[in-house]
């Protein structure tokens, strides 16, 4: 059976269909007055309207037809032609049974036809801080991922590391001004030595100071510009040193990652595209899409007339091509960020052939996406609407501006998940949670808590906005927060067991009050929220799903008893709708990339 809004819409499109009315506009969604009906349907208004009927007649009509069917508890017609549906609560036991059973899948459905997904997410950059963009591109990226393989497409999420920019030139020369190349600088083929002594600490120092250098001191720029072209050219002392620091990046992000229970499938870089090069250019200069601009090379993304005002150095206004030329190749000779990213749809097309690729990056790179696509879709490497960039709003403080820490630096994922988990820590001892475990149990507790509490208020968000950073709220264990969502699953997890220990079992389930009613409509209402946020690709809709089903299932725990049920039927129904509850809670959490604890 599908999700009851299917069902019911089938059941009223065939009544549409005997009333010879387009049986298209039957469409059935979840009542606007709770209180009245489960479902309504609002077709008869535009029927009557196209038929120039009377609307609240042919609802009538059609109300009548839908009365015989058992399914309905009772078919009304309500204002000015709307059809309200009652469902029988025979019809919600059959379909929370089911719900219960779909081990897998919790009651949601799957795609019809699957496809190849690539999700380009995290995005992070050797030696460079992670910030929280890239905070939010695991998290997001992560959840979507995770949301696409669940309804069965075949998805490749690949972490596009930034390993071929400016910062490696700048890098190698800043290595080799400390002493820390030594061997790596010579020409020629090598050997070159196995190991280097540069560590992750010296990159992170060494970045943000070689940066600040080639600010201010212009031969220093110079001579990273020209280590950044030799190491692309393939200098092979150059690509060894660099080799070994993307391995140093690699692994600590990899660990940084885990820690947030997000991973990869491909650990590619922007490097990886590099072999594509050649191929790519030639392809480019004989279809005409490469053009000489001022010394550098170019690609034309405007239509004739997408133009806007550009204000020139001298003052002056010009109208300039927008989105403006993507440069492929910068006048010193080197390969651009837009560069390795239009390789790199060339290199996925030969490897995956995907059907389609999302782009999990912060908002603020929607022209260079724009301008990136375009000239994948000129050059043949895409069909026209495959590439999307899924941007993101930005996580601030609280002055409104993009998060950084006290002392004005950028945010290291390190630090945020040590703050968090030591607020949960605090938030656990204070809600007396975990103190009779041991200390290794509780410190997996607090992990799991600072986690949930992180993505959970990034992922209720929708993605496209923004939102203040405030550990204080995402780590209540009260209201729409990761906390709070755990808790209610450790409680169900705890009620099972104790079910378990005086051998009572879930059995057949039966629907007869209210908060069960509720709550069945809930389980139901899962299918809908999955899909709606598979087509929108906005996770905050399971993340909502899932606050709704910790709610529901409070409300009828609170009305229904279940261990002292009055009778062992009703125990093991309301045993049932328990484990369906808290299976969906679960999946929904592991879509958001969220794990619960087995107690706390
Ligand atoms: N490394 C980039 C940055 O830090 C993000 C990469 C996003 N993905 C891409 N295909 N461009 O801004």
């Amino acid at each position: 059976m599908s999700d009851l809004k299917t069902v019911l819409s089938e059941a009223v499109a065939a009544a549409f269909a005997a009333e010879g009315v387009d049986a298209a506009l039957a469409r059935v969604t979840p009542s606007d007055r709770p209180d009245l009906a489960d479902f309504q349907s609002n077709g008869a208004l535009a029927a009557a309207k196209a038929l120039k009927a009377n609307p609240r007649e042919l609802a009538g009509k059609i109300a009548e037809r839908l009365t015989a069917d058992p399914r309905f508890a009772s078919v009304e017609v309500a204002g000015p032609g709307f059809i309200n549906l009652k469902l029988a609560d025979a019809l919600l036991a059959e379909r929370a049974a089911e719900v219960a059973a779909d081990i897998e899948h919790a009651g949601a459905a799957l795609v019809a036809d699957p496809r190849k997904v690539v999700i380009d997410y995290g995005g992070p950059n050797v030696a460079k801080p992670m910030h929280v963009g890239h905070l939010r591109s695991a998290i997001i990226g992560e959840s979507l991922k995770r949301l696409f393989r669940f309804r069965g497409d075949h998805v490749t999420g690949d972490a596009h590391f930034g390993d071929w920019g400016f910062q490696m030139g700048l890098l190698i020369v800043a290595c080799g001004d400390e002493g820390l190349a030594e061997g790596f600088l010579v020409e020629g083929d090598g050997p070159f030595p196995a190991d280097s002594p540069v560590t992750l600490a010296d990159l992170d120092r060494l970045y943000p100071l070689a940066a600040g250098k080639a600010k201010e001191d212009p031969a220093f720029r110079d001579r990273a510009r020209k280590a950044t072209a030799e190491l692309q050219n393939g200098r092979p002392g150059y690509r060894a040193l660099w080799a070994h620091f993307v391995a140093v990046s690699r692994e600590a992000l990899k660990r940084e990652y885990g820690d947030l229970s997000v991973d990869f499938d491909l650990w590619n870089g922007e490097s990886d595209a590099d072999p594509q090069m050649p191929e790519m250019l030639a392809h480019l200069k004989a279809t005409g899409l490469l053009v000489e601009d001022d010394g550098a090379q170019v690609v034309h993304v405007a239509k004739p007339g997408e133009t806007r005002k550009k204000k020139l150095a001298d003052g002056s206004v010009i109208e300039a091509p927008s989105p403006p030329p993507l440069l492929v190749i910068s006048s010193e000779g080197s390969a651009m960020y837009g560069t390795t990213d239009l390789a790199t749809i060339l290199d996925r097309k030969k490897a995956l052939a995907p059907d389609l690729a999302l782009y999990v990056v912060d908002e603020r790179q929607a022209e260079h996406f724009e301008q990136v696509f375009r000239a994948a879709y000129l050059a043949g490497y895409a069909v026209e609407g495959s590439l999307e960039h899924l941007g993101f709003g930005t996580m601030n403080g609280q002055d409104g501006k993009p998060f950084k820490t006290r002392a004005g630096g950028v945010l290291k994922l390190r630090d945020l998940i040590d703050q968090a988990t030591d607020k949960a820590r605090e938030r656990l001892h204070e809600a007396k949670l975990g103190d009779d475990l041991s200390p290794e149990e509780f410190e997996a507790i607090a992990h799991k808590v600072a986690i949930a509490a992180l993505k959970f208020a990034d992922l209720s968000n929708a993605r496209t906005t923004s939102y203040v950073f405030d550990l204080d709220r995402f780590m209540s264990f009260e209201g729409k927060t990761g906390p709070y969502l755990l808790y209610q699953s450790v409680r169900i997890k705890s009620l099972l067991r104790k079910a378990a220990e005086q051998g009572a079992e879930p059995g057949a389930i039966v629907i007869a009050e209210q908060a069960e009613r509720d709550l069945a409509l809930t389980l139901d209402a899962f299918s809908t929220a999955v899909s709606d946020a598979y087509d929108k690709r906005m996770p905050h809709l399971v993340a909502e799903h899932a606050y709704r089903v910790a709610q529901s299932f409070s409300k009828f725990y609170a009305a229904c008893p279940v261990l002292v049920a009055p009778d062992a039927a009703t125990r093991a129904s309301r045993l049932a709708l328990s484990a369906a509850a808290l299976r969906q809670l679960e999946t929904a959490l592991t879509l958001l990339g969220i794990e619960t604890p087995e107690r706390m």
